[in-house]
């Protein structure tokens, strides 16, 4: 007997598959997120609040940027202190000359010609998330449109047509086609008399006939929807609808649902965004407005409390040592590098660091001829295939330029940690045979591969905060944490329940500011 799905694996069940960004629509889809209310922008202060004293902050990814953008605005002295030679964190764009460090596997270069980029983290924006919107807007980053699903893409499933790459539009109609002819049947031999009065089971059966495309006797036998096996050309001549497939072929794996379900999660729908020329942009803009207040290649060694502030030791990249005193301190650390560094945390709060565990997730991108654009038809978004590799990524920029960036695996979780334990060459060949199910005989032309295994990457060590079922920290791990250590508060994407996204780390960093604030004000 199959044991009945409890919300909790529903929501691990999600959470495997897309990591937080599942586990939280998921999550919402049940109802157990407590609804916020619109977001109302930053805490609001005066430009004076903070006059004459200073605040450290560790890390300019997003949160940490938000953080010392929105504490300079209000008057502190900030200085932000960053192991990198660049702001963003795993908000990161790969273009040629970019090297990318892991700490089981040698270093790449990325070899993309000019004008090529894929965003290695942070790679899609959704409407509802306003306050990254809100920040684009008022720093001038240009976006666009990412489309994250389209009609054209595949999806490559060993009980789907044995294997054969299957148009996205075809699974998602033929699916639709079958259920309604099913509930169809069902209504009119009485199944649902129990719930439907007469008028209406009519008006559900003409509902199906619409929503699902069935032909004469409530019967779905293909539809233009799905594509043309023969396609129309002139009027006299014939045209013909592809077959559909059946509904059995279609359920057969649960994994298809899922996927063609993925992009109608509320942070995954259309319209989805993206910043012009990579997603970098954003926390470049905000560090032209942060340049004296940043150091870079600075890594943090030691974090700690004074009697009346903050003290934070560290390193820089030529082997002096630094230290700086401060009335606060933001730590944006991801919790998995906070865990192996030296501190002078309170036992409760280092408990709670220590209670977080990270998701693995990764990804390998390829210059190539945009073939799945001038041979497939497919303008942006995913494919889905049923190997480790897991996907592939269509660029959303520049169409029809004569080359582009694939990505050619994104993946999560175990099939991430599976990637992550072979060398690039096996990661690159597995990525490419991967593409080739997708798109046979077209993967030849993929060239210049960069990998990323985010739990492998220095100074990110996971790709975002675990979400899965077991691996939750307890309430008072959170409690703890959040509280913070007196003037040390923490900020990030792993302290919100929005999960893995900017939104995250930039609502955590509100919240850590304006902590801040209230410090300010009870001294
Ligand atoms: N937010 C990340 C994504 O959409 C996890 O892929």
């Amino acid at each position: 007997m199959t044991r009945p799905q409890s919300r909790r694996d529903f929501i691990w069940n999600f959470s495997r598959v897309m990591g937080v960004a599942g586990a939280y629509t998921a999550m919402e889809a049940l109802g157990l997120v407590a609804e916020a209310g619109p977001y109302a922008g930053p805490p609001e202060v005066g430009n004076m609040l903070g006059a004459g004293r200073r605040v450290v902050i560790l890390g300019a990814g997003i949160s940490g940027l938000v953080a010392a953008h929105e504490l300079k605005k209000a008057g502190y002295t900030v200085t932000v202190l960053e192991a990198r030679q660049r702001p963003g964190g795993r908000v990161w764009t790969v273009r040629g000359g970019s090297v990318l460090e892991h700490d089981h596997l040698p270093p790449q270069r990325c070899q993309f010609g000019a004008g090529q980029y894929f965003n290695a983290g942070a790679a899609r924006i959704p409407s509802v998330h306003t306050s990254v919107l809100d920040y684009c807007r008022y720093l001038g980053v240009k976006l666009e449109t990412h489309v994250n699903e389209s009609g054209a893409s595949k999806f490559v499933n060993a009980k789907l047509r044995n294997g054969q790459p299957i148009d996205h539009r075809r699974v998602v109609n033929d699916i639709r086609g079958g259920v309604s002819e099913l509930l169809s049947k069902a209504t009119n031999r009485g199944a649902l008399d129990a719930e439907l009065t007469a008028d209406d089971k009519t008006r559900l059966l003409d509902f199906l006939s619409v929503y699902g495309a069935l032909g004469e006797g409530k019967v779905y036998e293909g539809s233009d929807r799905s594509g043309y096996q023969l396609e129309p050309t002139v009027l006299n001549a014939g045209s013909k609808p592809r077959e559909a497939i059946p509904m059995k072929e279609l359920i057969a794996d649960g994994s298809i649902a899922r996927n063609l379900v993925f992009s109608e999660g509320l942070l995954q729908q259309a319209t989805m965004m993206q910043p012009v020329g990579g997603m970098d942009a954003i926390p470049y803009a905000f560090a032209a407005k942060l340049r004296r207040e940043i150091m870079y290649g600075v890594r943090v060694s030691y974090l700690g409390r004074t009697e009346q502030g903050v003290r934070v030791l560290y390193d820089n990249k030529d082997g002096t040592a630094g230290s700086i005193e401060a009335d606060y301190c933001i730590c944006t650390l991801p919790f998995s590098v906070l865990q192996k560094l030296d501190t002078g945390l309170s036992a409760p709060v280092k408990a709670g660091v220590n209670a977080f565990k990270y998701a693995s997730a990764g990804k390998v991108a390829w210059e190539s001829r945009r073939f799945w654009e001038n041979e497939e038809h497919i303008y942006g978004g995913i494919s889905f295939v049923d190997t480790d590799s897991n996907m592939a990524w269509y660029p959303s920029n520049d169409f029809q330029a004569r080359d582009g960036v694939l990505i050619g695996t994104y993946n999560f979780a175990d099939q991430a940690e599976r990637f992550a334990a072979m060398s690039w060459d096996k990661q690159f060949s597995t990525s490419r045979a991967s593409v080739d199910q997708i798109h046979p005989g077209k993967a030849v032309q993929l060239r210049h591969p960069v990998g990323i295994n985010w739990m492998h990457v220095p100074y990110s060590m996971g790709a975002w905060a675990s979400e899965s079922e077991n691996d939750h920290p307890s309430a008072s791990a959170v409690d703890a944490v959040l509280e913070g250590d007196g003037p040390i508060v923490f900020a990030g994407q792993h302290l919100s329940p929005i999960g893995a996204w900017m939104e995250a780390a930039i609502r955590s960093s509100h919240y850590a500011v304006a902590q801040i604030h209230d410090r300010t004000r009870a001294n």
